[in-house]
């Protein structure tokens, strides 16, 4: 045998080994995906098992696919929300979803103060019903809040527009969330979405329509006039092919030329005299999502009402605003020490509890503990962290699952003098 045959058998070696491990690495990765993604699926409303997660390292880690953007769409007259089109980079079929769940992305964004990459984690709702080959989600621009114009305007939902393109690949984790369509009870279903909480409406009602249910639905939709409308033209045909499917916009400040009746149903804002007024009297299960006010008034108006609470669901697309007490997993009767002691292991800090601390996350941030956080709100998962000692209580159900021995920092609230690794 000569050396240059040797060589050559040595090198289909090599490369027939290191194909194999990059195939076996691209299934484990896939099935992660897959499973988490199978997960969320079984899950129900109500679900409140923290089992089954992702550490806040696995998360950098588990179940996050690659994907590519296929194709991006400017949604409104403002330019201000923006769809995206995500296929897989494997090219395998996506697993199923229940409409008005979420995606979870993992961003490297550039920080310009660091000098280097930083990791975001974020959630977007999907914004359409199930397609196998693509997922939609669609975003709003977030600009610095209008009283602190020196902030740093929105660091993912900015990036998305600006710098993610036809081709941009991006790592998103399985679809997830416990506010979704109930598909059990086949009740009438009234969505109300304000703002940018409209997208998983949209991903409702796609699916109901194009299931052919013929169950009843009334979507309400607040914004300020027309230029903050998305997707009309695909609203407007649906509402007139489908006579089951009733389109209600709602404008609080329409523009001069914007006519009641014509261009928008409602001025104001959606409340709930408007909803007692146009709903007949009967059971409908609601959907909400939308901005704090709006959501802080229409909840507890619903159950005044008399609606069952079970018959309402609702989602934050930020730091919680409504306790879901009757979701809350750790016990209200639980007695709460007076003076507790928080423990920060990994960066040497002992520091006594503030009772005025909103959560556990703020109170890291106020004393200048490295955390991560995501939306803050229970959903993404990125701010997990092990619990090395004491307890927690949760003041509103978590949409991420939670590891054994680990808690959210940003829903929780010591009990007892606590041990984090953090
Ligand atoms: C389950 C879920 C689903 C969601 N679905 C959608 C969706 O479909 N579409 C969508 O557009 N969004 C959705 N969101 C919201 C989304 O996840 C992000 O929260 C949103 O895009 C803002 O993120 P950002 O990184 O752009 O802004 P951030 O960087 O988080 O900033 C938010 C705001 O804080 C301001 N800010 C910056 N620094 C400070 C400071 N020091 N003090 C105070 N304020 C400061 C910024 O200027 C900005 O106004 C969803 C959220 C959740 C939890
Ligand atoms: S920051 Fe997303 S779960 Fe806590």
């Amino acid at each position: 045998m000569t050396t240059g045959y040797l060589a050559l058998i040595i090198f289909v070696a090599i490369l027939a080994q290191v194909s194999l491990i990059m195939m076996v690495g691209l299934y484990r990765r896939r099935r992660e995906f897959k499973k988490s993604a199978d997960e969320s699926a079984c899950e129900t409303g109500q679900n409140n098992d923290h089992n089954a997660a992702l550490r806040n390292e696995d998360v950098e880690r588990k179940g996050f696919r690659e994907f590519i953007v296929k194709r991006r769409q400017i949604e409104d007259a403002q330019a201000s929300i923006c769809s995206f089109y995500l296929t897989p980079v494997d090219g395998e079929p996506l697993p199923q979803y229940k409409p008005g769940q979420f995606l979870t992305f993992k961003l490297l964004i550039p920080d310009s103060v660091a000098g280097q990459e930083k990791t975001i984690i974020r959630c977007y709702s999907l914004s359409d019903s199930y397609h196998p080959d693509y997922y939609r989600v669609s975003i709003k621009r977030v600009p610095s809040p209008a009283n602190r114009p020196e902030l740093s305007p929105g660091v993912s939902s900015n990036y998305f527009h600006d710098h993610v393109v036809e081709g941009t690949r991006l790592q998103i984790r399985a679809p997830s969330g416990h506010f979704h369509l109930i598909e059990e009870e086949a009740l009438p279903v009234v969505l109300i979405g304000g703002g940018i909480g409209i997208t998983p409406m949209l991903s409702i009602l796609n699916t109901l329509l194009e299931s052919g249910s013929q169950r009843e639905i009334w979507l309400f939709y607040g914004v300020r006039n027309s230029s903050e409308l998305v997707m009309q033209e695909h609203l407007h045909p649906l509402a007139k092919v489908h006579s089951h499917f009733h389109l209600h916009y709602c404008f609080s400040d329409p523009a001069v030329q914007e006519i009641e009746g014509i261009d928008y149903q409602h001025r104001g804002r959606v409340d709930i005299s408007l909803l007692r007024t146009t709903l007949g009297l009967q059971r409908y299960q609601f959907y909400i999502c939308g901005p704090k006010p709006m959501m802080e008034t229409l909840v507890p108006g619903l159950l005044e009402l008399g609606v069952q609470s079970g018959d309402v669901y609702y989602e934050s697309f930020g730091p919680a605003t409504l306790v879901k007490q009757d979701r809350v997993k750790t016990e209200a009767s639980r007695s709460i020490d007076k003076d507790i002691t928080v423990t920060f292991s990994k960066s040497g800090k002992k520091i006594s509890w503030d009772q005025d601390a909103g959560s556990l996350l703020e109170f890291a941030e106020a004393q200048g503990i490295d955390v991560e956080s995501g939306c803050r709100a229970g959903s993404c998962g990125g701010c997990q962290t092990i619990l090395e000692s004491g307890e927690v209580e949760y003041n509103q159900q978590a949409d991420a699952d939670v590891e054994p021995g680990h808690c959210l920092l940003c829903i929780t609230r010591p009990i007892n003098n606590l041990t984090l690794a953090a």
